[in-house]
Formats: structure tokens, C-alpha cells, sequence
């Protein structure tokens, strides 16, 4: 179904589905997104955030068949990353007299990315209001979650939260609202993008949940993907879960290998961990999807990391698996490094070197061989598989 369609009475969603999008910045969003805007028609007329600027067009007719876009008086703009926020200059261009609503942050980002010295943009913090006529819209800060600019905006009136980032998904679907898309592929696409996205910023989950559970709410609009009205509850759950990367009895064996040594230390660390109630997965570097192995990772209780050594460092797959692995900053897992080597080592060394400095607790010195694991360290390694499988087991 196309936009605009009414979600609340005279609440119009007015954004657009990027079907074809696979990168984000280094997201693979295999089904897409959706960059969702809304339009509030009541005394004040009033859009909340844009689309990305090479779909201002469309976002600018969404809102024609509703309303002259030049009657906008107010643009609320809830986070300035370009997702949201690269259509203001059209839609200032558009409504020229409107006043932008944003935080102090997001009146500089706007500022810098935008320029926009001609706009009028009021600042609001936590617990300030804007009334709009019959609704009166109340804002909440949410630093950090997603940029230092974010912010969420409720209309109490409506029961609806339009939460920014907060409880998106990467996903175009002829749907509008959660029930109309299949629940598994909704919360597997909500577990991708918090994963991938908001996994790092788990402390800062944990303080805006509070906030967001003290509203009464009934609908819950996001930057990205469905609406929410029948699954909010699921979410907020499924939040607290993730903002403890909460272990559950996974073992993720990940690795790359150059001449199958490693590989097969991997699958003897997988063969020690096969056993019933712990879900054992191998995954390959070069065959499988960061995106994917993160959403993996983000519950896994226990990740055995293996590189060979070449040219006496870390496969270059192996340290981008670390990098963005570190970044994201996974929290309650245990791990060991293994890997393979000819002479001089490292590899290994250096994996064990960045699972410490993404606060992964090692269960153990890394595990290395030289050339060819022999039996004794295959043995070795089924013994690693084990001890990680015991220590998970016990999760629920
Ligand atoms: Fe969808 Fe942080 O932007």
C-alpha cells in the first residue's frame, strides 16, 4: 500500500519505501528500508522528520495529496542523520516560513550539515511541549540513542510515540503496521537492526526504556520499517534482552582459513560443542554476512574466533570481522582465539588481542598450531568446544 495512509485520525505516514537498498552504510538490508515521515494535520501542520534527499520529491507529493506542503508550520526533526534529515532544505525550500523543532544538538547538526542560517529552529529538551491546536506534543531526549541529537516526540492525545530509530527495522514490505508483515521476519529484522545498529549503545537502551514505559502508548511509529500496534510489547521486551546481549546456550565458531588448517580447528571447536540444548554454528568469513553474523552474535553466549596467519598478521576478513565486531561492543560473552600458522604466528595472537579489547572474557590462551593441526591439537580444540558448551549450557 502506498503513502499517505492515516494511522492515527489526521496522522498521515508521508515517507517512502527504498526497496532496492542493500548497503547501508555497510548494513546489508537485504529487504530494503523505509525512511517513515509523518504528517500531523491540525491547526499548526506538522511533519515529523524527512526521507532521505534523493526521495525529497516524493516525500514532497506524499504530503501534496494531504496538504500544500507550503502550510507546514512546524517540522519536527527528531535526529539529524541523513536518513531523516537530508530532505529539510526541500522541505524549507517548500514551506519556507515553518519553524524546525530539534534539540540543541540537532539544531547544530542541522546547521552543519544544511547550512540553514535563514531557518527558524526552536530548541527543546526533555519535558518541553509544542501545541499544535488539539494536540499537544511533549518531547523526550535521547542522547546517543541514536546520535547525540536524537530525540523521541508523544502525542498523548494520539497514544503514539514516534520513537526516531528506536524499535526500526530495515524493512520494505507492502505492510504498514506489524500485523501485517509475518511476525517471525518483523523481530528477525528488528534483531538485525539493533543489532547492527544500536547493539553499542545497550547502557543508553537501558536508561531511555524507562522513559518510554511510563507512556501510555498504544502505537509506536518509528524512523524505519512498521508501525507498531500490536507487537509493542514484544519490543520492549525483546530491548531489554538486547541491551544485555543477553547469553542464551549459542556457540558461534568464526572463523577463515587459508589452506583448511584452521577450518579444521574450527570444526573440531564445533564438534566438542554439538550437544543437545546448545545451538553450535559455523560460520565462514568469506561466505556469510557481517550483518548476519552480528544479529548471531548479539545472543550468542560464547564466540571461538579463528584466523590463520598471513603475512604475519590477522586475514584481512578475520580483522574486519574484528573491527566492526569491536565496535558494536557486544557484552556477556566469553570466547577464545584460534587459528593456524607456518612460522612466525600472530594471527591467532592478534584475534585473542582484539576479543580483549571488545571485552570478550577468554575462557583460554589462544589456540594455535603450526601448518597442520596433529591429532593432539584437534583434540585440543574439541576440548575448547566443550568447555564453551558447558559454561553456556545452563542459559535460557
Ligand atoms: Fe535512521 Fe540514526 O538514522
Amino acid at each position: 500500500m502506498g503513502n499517505p495512509i492515516e494511522i492515527k485520525k489526521n496522522i498521515y505516514t508521508v515517507g517512502v519505501k527504498d526497496w532496492n537498498v542493500r548497503d547501508f552504510h555497510g548494513y546489508t538490508t537485504s529487504r530494503g528500508s523505509t525512511y517513515n515521515a509523518y504528517l500531523i494535520v491540525d491547526e499548526k501542520i506538522t511533519l515529523v522528520d524527512t526521507v532521505k534527499n534523493r526521495f525529497s520529491s516524493r516525500l514532497l507529493e506524499n504530503i501534496a495529496k494531504i496538504v500544500d506542503p507550503a502550510k507546514i508550520d512546524y517540522l519536527i526533526s527528531n535526529h539529524t542523520e541523513p536518513d531523516h534529515s537530508s530532505s529539510t532544505p526541500h522541505v524549507m525550500a517548500a514551506a519556507p516560513g515553518a519553524t524546525i523543532i530539534a534539540t540543541a544538538a540537532g539544531k547544530s547538526g542541522l546547521e552543519r550539515y544544511y547550512g540553514g542560517s535563514d531557518w527558524k529552529i526552536n530548541v527543546v529538551k526533555t519535558g518541553d511541549t509544542l501545541n499544535i491546536g488539539s494536540r499537544t506534543l511533549s518531547f523526550v531526549a535521547t542522547p546517543m540513542a541514536h546520535w547525540p541529537d536524537s530525540m523521541v516526540t508523544y502525542s498523548p492525545s494520539d497514544k503514539l510515540l514516534f520513537s526516531m530509530d528506536i524499535f526500526g527495522q530495515h524493512f520494505a514490505s507492502s505492510g504498514c503496521f506489524d500485523d501485517e508483515v509475518p511476525y517471525d521476519e518483523l523481530m528477525r529484522e528488528a534483531k538485525k537492526y539493533y543489532a547492527n545498529i544500536i547493539m553499542h549503545l545497550g547502557k543508553v537502551v537501558k536508561k531511555t526504556l524507562p522513559a518510554v514505559e511510563q507512556l501510555d502508548i498504544d502505537m509506536v511509529a518509528p524512523a524505519h520499517g512498521l508501525i507498531l500496534r500490536k507487537h509493542i510489547a514484544d519490543f520492549v521486551a525483546s530491548y531489554k534482552d538486547w541491551a544485555d546481549c543477553k547469553p542464551t546456550p549459542k556457540v558461534l565458531v568464526i572463523y577463515d582459513t587459508m589452506w583448511m588448517s584452521t577450518e579444521q580447528m574450527a570444526k573440531a571447536i564445533l564438534e566438542g560443542a554439538t550437544r543437545p540444548g546448545v545451538d553450535a554454528r559455523l560460520i565462514k568469513l568469506s561466505v556469510n554476512d557481517l550483518t548476519e553474523i552480528m544479529t548471531e552474535v548479539l545472543d550468542a553466549g560464547a564466540l571461538a574466533v579463528g584466523s590463520p596467519t598471513l603475512n604475519n598478521n590477522i586475514l584481512p576478513t578475520c580483522a574486519a570481522f574484528c573491527a566492526y565486531l569491536r565496535g558494536l561492543k557486544p557484552t556477556n560473552k566469553i570466547g577464545a582465539a584460534f587459528g593456524s600458522h607456518g612460522w612466525a604466528g600472530g594471527g591467532a595472537k592478534q584475534v585473542d588481542e582484539e576479543l580483549e579489547k571488545t571485552g570478550i572474557a577468554r575462557v583460554r590462551e589462544p589456540l594455535t598450531c603450526v601448518y597442520k593441526p596433529d591429532a593432539a591439537t584437534l583434540e585440543e580444540c574439541r576440548k575448547l568446544g566443550a568447555e564453551l558448551a558447558d559454561k553456556v549450557e545452563s542459559y535460557k
